[in-house]
């Protein structure tokens, strides 16, 4: 997919979110995800609750060996995600923000573990999911209230980028959302938070706009809606990747197909959609596989067992 898409836009990326234990383990999943795609999101391996145990203790082994892969096969690395309300080590979730003390305490050692991070992969990466799903569940348009949240108060965002620009300058910046792929109050919100954060001396250049799509019915994206969004971003002089995309198969691998079709397109034609990220590879690990072993959500993915799916073949069939 990576070489064809270069074929009519050399600097457009498609990726997918990788993790390195089938990458190691399994090799019709490392032929897939190797030869196909052009950029890596690690899918967990840069969370902060796996890149540091404790305040100051830093395990970057699994997220360096993924970025040396990517890297050895000329794939692009998008780092996710610096801020989250979730996947956060024990002492981050339980850092004290009470006193104006407590907060002045707290929020160095968020900076030192940002500029940390962002210091250790420097070169190495060409983007950062800054902020990711700053917002409440569902439709919510406030802001979590996440560690983040509560010791930088609702300016949180433009701290965090000012700390990255000045740990790396290169690299470019993005904040990360669900539900906001089509115009409606969560989009501009998302727009807002984007704007303000620059207004505030912050460097975001983009959007990322997940596009899960769990349910057919209720989440499916219009090409066109997507196209209108893009082009709101875009007139706000910010880039947009779709960074999560998944399709649910339950209404059948057709319907699933035309899906995956219709935003992979909508990004593809856009000159402001930079790039375009499964999140996956292979349904034998698609994330909704339950700790049993069953599939919770369906197949969702471009690859089944090491085969390619109908929906691999119609994101080609974009490019051909
Ligand atoms: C998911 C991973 O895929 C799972 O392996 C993990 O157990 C939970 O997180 N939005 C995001 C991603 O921004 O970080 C989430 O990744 C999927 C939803």
């Amino acid at each position: 997919l990576q070489a064809l898409a270069a074929r009519q836009r050399p600097d457009f990326r498609v990726g997918a979110a990788l993790a390195l234990g089938p990458l190691t383990a399994d090799p019709e999943y490392a032929r897939a995800a190797l030869s196909e795609f052009g950029s890596v999101t690690p899918e967990n391996a840069m969370k902060p609750q796996h890149l540091s145990p404790g305040p100051g203790v830093y395990t970057f082994e699994e997220a360096d060996a993924l970025v040396d892969i990517a890297r050895r096969h000329g794939m692009d690395v998008h780092g996710h995600t610096l801020t989250f309300g979730e996947a956060l080590p024990r002492w981050m979730q339980d850092l004290p923000t009470t006193t104006e003390a407590d907060r002045r305490a707290s929020a160095t050692a968020l900076l030192d573990y940002v500029t940390t991070v962002v210091t250790h992969f420097r070169g190495r990466l060409a983007s950062w999911d800054v902020v990711n799903e700053p917002f409440g569940v569902d439709q919510g348009t406030q802001l979590r209230h996440n560690v983040w949240y509560r010791v930088f108060g609702p300016g949180y965002p433009a701290v965090v980028s000012r700390a990255v620009h000045a740990a790396d300058p290169d690299v470019a910046q993005y904040v990360n959302e669900n539900g906001a792929d089509v115009p409606g109050p969560r989009q501009d919100a998302l727009l807002a938070l984007v704007t303000e954060t620059n207004a505030q001396g912050g460097h975001i250049d983009g959007v990322g706009l997940q596009a899960h799509v769990y349910d057919l019915s209720t989440d499916r994206i219009d090409g066109d809606d997507l196209t209108r969004s893009i082009d709101r971003f875009a007139g706000a002089g910010l880039r947009v990747r779709i960074s999560e995309n998944d399709v649910t198969r339950s209404e059948g691998p057709d319907a699933q197909a035309e899906q995956y079709a219709e935003v992979f397109a909508a990004c593809f034609r856009h000159p402001n959609c930079v790039s375009y990220t499964t999140w996956g590879v292979d349904d034998r690990y698609n994330w909704w596989v339950a700790p049993d072993g069953r599939l919770r959500q369906g197949h969702d993915l471009l690859f089944e067992q090491g085969r390619p799916t109908l929906a691999h073949r119609a994101l080609r069939s974009v490019l051909e």
